[in-house]
């Protein structure tokens, strides 16, 4: 996820694009650029922050009053000049910023080198201003109308041409844009934190929407060219919050962006008539990827919570042996490891130092190394041999929600790869895929119960102890719930195996230790149910997370969570959900610190 502005009115463009830059630096920050149209365009990018290209514009004559500028998340290409946005087409008078994903970009790109057309970076991005020069004839609205119906993916546009110096054009389609009318001026903005200090009028674009801006005001076209008509709506947050887009917490925002996230980490992989998966960035090693015999995975903290649910996956539906390792034990082992052996190393950052130095020894013994990693150009990304991005944009918050998600998704994805190499059938791979396409609605349904749960955790909020179970794909969920509870809650929590509570942990439970636990109609429910009844017979408070429909709980346990039915490895998508959301409204009701956890840190970068 990037952030883009855009700027044209009555005012110096470089404050305000500078300003609304920084509003939306949570949604990227590892390069920026600027590009402003006075008396001819002046361009200026840096790696980094934004104060690194505020330090390179320091004194630089950067008057006009209209302009573009742009935070990046890379989806493609390393943080890097070349690589950040602005971008151009050959003369030099086109520039374009972009939030997105132009998922068939290879192939446009090609065509514009067949014609002529060179290349100064590494990303998608850049065909846009390339297939711009090429339609344009005198109307840059009328080059984007044909441009857009070439692109495919997600993408916020804003666009400028130095021949057309009062005009300012913003396209949406699958990232959002926003458009905020103020007093002589207008700006553009993937979301209102960078509006909302200049004008609280605001019209959202739909997908499929160009607004063409020039001093004589707004107008909205669709793709076809025809002139629509869009109320103007009232942003009623304040400043803070808006960077949160009306969130308290930006925990609270990502929770709630799983619905999108999941969708952003499938979109473009599915191969659903033939049960397969396109996964790019591991075509390099495809045919290494065959002969594997073994896999281990590696991560920390939530990344190898998920990784215990792809050994569930891989095991079960590929067929490989599969082991999950924490990170920070790896190279203390002496791993029996051959080049039949691969290594999976999952984490959101790509920077956590134990993950990376499992990688490193994997690396010695001239093992396969793959990575589940978020941020691109990341050091993890860069040392492992091959791997999948998660494309979710940037986790903010310390306690790791989206990551998750998307991680497991991701996951299902590699062991669909690996399973269809061995034997798991087209059925069984197109009926996992269609499944995570209905996943996002699913999702949505239990986020909706965001009160009902905090009503719950009223109840709850007090206790300073709790155990959370459950089994099989669930034993790393109920892992998980409790990492996200003791961590911004700072309740000791623990996460076990069901079965395993009876060998020990279960001297514990009296009214004061409340239980959690993970029970859906699977293929272990009554095993769980059995579980239960040990914990009542000891006058444990139980919360149970069960199918919805599912009654039989009701009478046994204290309070009950549902969520919909899915496939049983697909089930922790779900499950975490009322598990995160439970943490958060504790969290929240204990008065602690939710994105910013005391003794925490977001990237773990020492060992
Ligand atoms: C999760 O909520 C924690 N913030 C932490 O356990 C985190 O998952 C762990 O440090 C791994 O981080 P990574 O995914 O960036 O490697």
């Amino acid at each position: 996820m990037c952030g883009i502005v855009g700027y044209a009115g009555k005012n110096e463009a470089r404050l305000v694009l500078l300003e609304g830059l920084k509003r939306l630096e949570y949604r990227g920050y590892d390069s920026a650029g600027i590009a402003i149209l006075g008396d001819g365009i002046i361009v200026k990018k840096a790696v980094g922050k934004i104060r690194e290209l505020e330090s390179k514009i320091d004194g630089v004559n950067l008057s006009g009053n209209l302009g573009i500028a742009h935070t990046r998340w890379a989806t493609h290409g390393q943080p890097s000049e070349a690589n950040a946005h602005p971008h151009s087409d050959c003369t030099g008078k086109i520039w374009v910023v972009h939030n997105g994903i132009i998922e068939n970009y290879q192939t446009l790109k090609k065509w514009l080198e067949e014609r002529g057309h060179v290349f100064k970076s590494e990303t998608d991005t850049e065909v846009v201003p390339h297939l711009l020069e090429e339609f344009y004839e005198g109307s840059i609205t009328k080059a984007l109308q044909r441009v857009v119906k070439m692109l495919q993916g997600a993408y916020g546009l804003a666009v400028l041409h130095q021949d057309e110096p009062q005009k300012l054009i913003a396209v949406r389609y699958g990232s959002p844009l926003v458009i905020g009318l103020g007093d002589g001026e207008t700006i553009v903005a993937s979301d209102v934190s960078a509006i909302i200090r200049y004008t609280k009028q605001v019209i959202y674009l739909n997908d499929g929407e160009i607004a063409e801006i020039n001093s004589s005001g707004l107008k909205i076209l669709d793709f076809d060219f025809n002139e629509i008509n869009r109320e103007a709506q009232k942003i009623e947050w304040d400043v803070s919050q808006a960077e949160k887009n009306g969130f308290s917490h930006f925990m609270l925002k990502e929770i709630f962006e799983q619905p999108k996230t999941i969708s952003d980490s499938i979109r473009g992989r599915l191969v659903i008539k033939d049960g397969k998966v396109k996964l790019g960035g591991l075509d390099n090693v495809i045919d290494k990827i065959r002969s594997i015999e073994k896999i281990i995975i590696v991560g920390c903290g939530t990344a190898r919570n998920a990784g215990s649910i792809g050994e569930y996956m891989l095991e079960e539906y590929a067929g490989v042996a599969t082991e999950v390792e924490y990170a920070s034990e790896f190279r203390y082992r002496k791993p029996v490891l051959d080049n039949k052996t691969a290594i999976i190393a999952i984490s959101q950052s790509g920077e956590t130092a134990d993950t990376l130095a499992a990688v490193k020894e994997g690396k010695e013994k001239n093992i396969l190394t793959l990575g589940v990693v978020n941020v691109v150009g990341s050091t993890i990304a860069r040392t492992t041999d091959a791997g999948v991005y998660n494309h979710i944009g940037p986790e903010i918050s310390v306690a790791s929600t989206k990551a998750f998600t998307s991680q497991v998704a991701i996951l299902a994805l590699i062991t669909i790869l690996f399973g269809r190499q061995r034997n798991l059938s087209l059925a069984v791979g197109k009926r996992i895929e269609e499944e995570l396409l209905i996943l996002p609605d699913k999702i949505e349904s239990i986020t909706r119960q965001s009160e009902k749960i905090k009503k719950i955790a009223e109840k709850y909020c007090h206790f300073n102890n709790f155990i959370y179970l459950g089994r099989k794909y669930n034993q790393p969920v109920a892992a998980e719930g409790a990492l996200k509870l003791k961590e911004i809650s700072y309740i000791h929590t623990e996460g076990l195996p069901t079965g395993e509570m009876k060998h020990g942990s279960i001297s514990l439970i009296d009214k004061n230790f409340p239980c959690l636990c993970i029970a859906p109609q699977d293929s272990v429910y009554e095993k769980n149910v059995s579980n239960i009844e040990e914990i009542k017979a000891r006058s444990g408070k139980v919360i149970a997370i069960t199918t919805e429909g599912n009654d039989q709980l009701n009478k046994l346990v204290d309070d009950v969570i549902f969520i919909p039915k899915t496939l049983e490895m697909l089930t922790p998508i779900l499950s975490v959900i009322p598990l995160q959301l439970f943490a958060y409204h504790v969290a929240a009701l204990r008065g602690c610190d939710i994105d910013k956890p005391r003794n925490l840190a977001k990237s773990v970068t020492v060992e």
